[in-house]
């Protein structure tokens, strides 16, 4: 399992971190054998895999039900699970008590917020009480009702300029990485040398120290538009309904199950049965 410092000592080593979401079981056992570093149990579970149009209607609950899920199909890889929206915008007594359920039962290394402003005092807070946590700075989607949308940000100077702030905030708050979506590859270079914490992208270039996307994007798994960002690497919702076709025509031609599939009893059995 690598830790924290690991991945310190990675973005100094020029050693780039691979990150991708997760939400159930067999899908964190299969990153943990592909080598994955880091998954991240994001808010997008309401998205991709649950259906809501926004991130923002993700549950406490829910985050903690596809948590355990991914820790116990990923025991020796590092995950971060995201605190869904309006679970760390209270008081301080409650971000605590939210984030020490998400943490715990959830047996997670991290947790990750978004934003800056009063949130960079709640991961002062967070990790005041033992709590690793990942910022995330960009687009942010818990707010998106808020800034107007998913579109690239950080693209004037000033704009910039308050990102870098806001990174190396976060930094001194103890925030020990930073997601950074959607900005232009400029500014996420110039984030990633203005910090000493490693810094993973998301459309936001190859200059930063690692990588992130979402796991249905990179498979292309569910109906869903692709980012411009987005590479897929497999065609995976294409093979599922390709499978469901021939089983759907196989049950109704009577081709499955065959015998091969069945079991038998014995002629003695079935004489005593028909006597
Ligand atoms: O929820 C998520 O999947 C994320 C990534 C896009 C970074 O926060
Ligand atoms: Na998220």
């Amino acid at each position: 399992m690598k830790s924290t410092t690991d991945f310190s000592k990675m973005k100094v080593a020029g050693e780039k971190i691979s990150m991708l979401t997760a939400y159930d079981f067999p899908t964190a056992q299969i990153a943990e054998q592909a080598g994955v570093d880091v998954l991240l149990v994001g808010d997008s579970l309401g998205m991709v895999v649950l259906g809501y149009d926004s991130t923002a209607l993700v549950t406490l609950e829910e985050m903690i039900h596809h948590g355990k899920a991914v820790r116990r199909g990923a025991k020796e890889t590092f995950v971060i699970v995201d605190m869904p929206f309006g679970t760390y915008h209270g008081s301080e007594d409650t971000t605590l008590q939210h984030a020490l359920r998400l943490f715990q039962e959830t047996a997670a290394n991290a947790l990750k917020v978004e934003g800056s402003g009063a949130v960079v005092d709640k991961i002062n807070l967070l990790t005041s009480a033992g709590i690793p946590v990942c910022g995330h700075l960009g687009l942010l989607p818990q707010s998106a009702g808020v800034t107007g949308g998913y579109r690239v940000q950080g693209k004037t100077a000033a704009a910039a300029k308050q990102l870098i702030e806001d990174a190396k905030a976060c930094e001194a708050a103890g925030a020990f990485m930073i997601v950074l979506e959607c900005i232009p590859f400029q500014l996420a270079k110039e984030v990633a040398q203005a910090v000493s914490i490693p810094i993973i992208g998301i459309g936001a270039g190859a200059d930063t120290d690692g990588q992130v996307l979402v796991f249905h994007d990179m498979v292309r798994y569910g109906n869903h538009k692709l980012p411009k960002f987005v590479e897929s690497y497999a065609d995976v919702g294409k093979d599922i309904e390709g499978a469901m076709k021939l089983y759907n025509m196989a049950v109704k031609e009577g081709a499955f199950p065959s015998e091969s599939h069945r079991f038998t009893m014995k002629e003695e059995e079935l004489d005593a049965l028909y006597g």
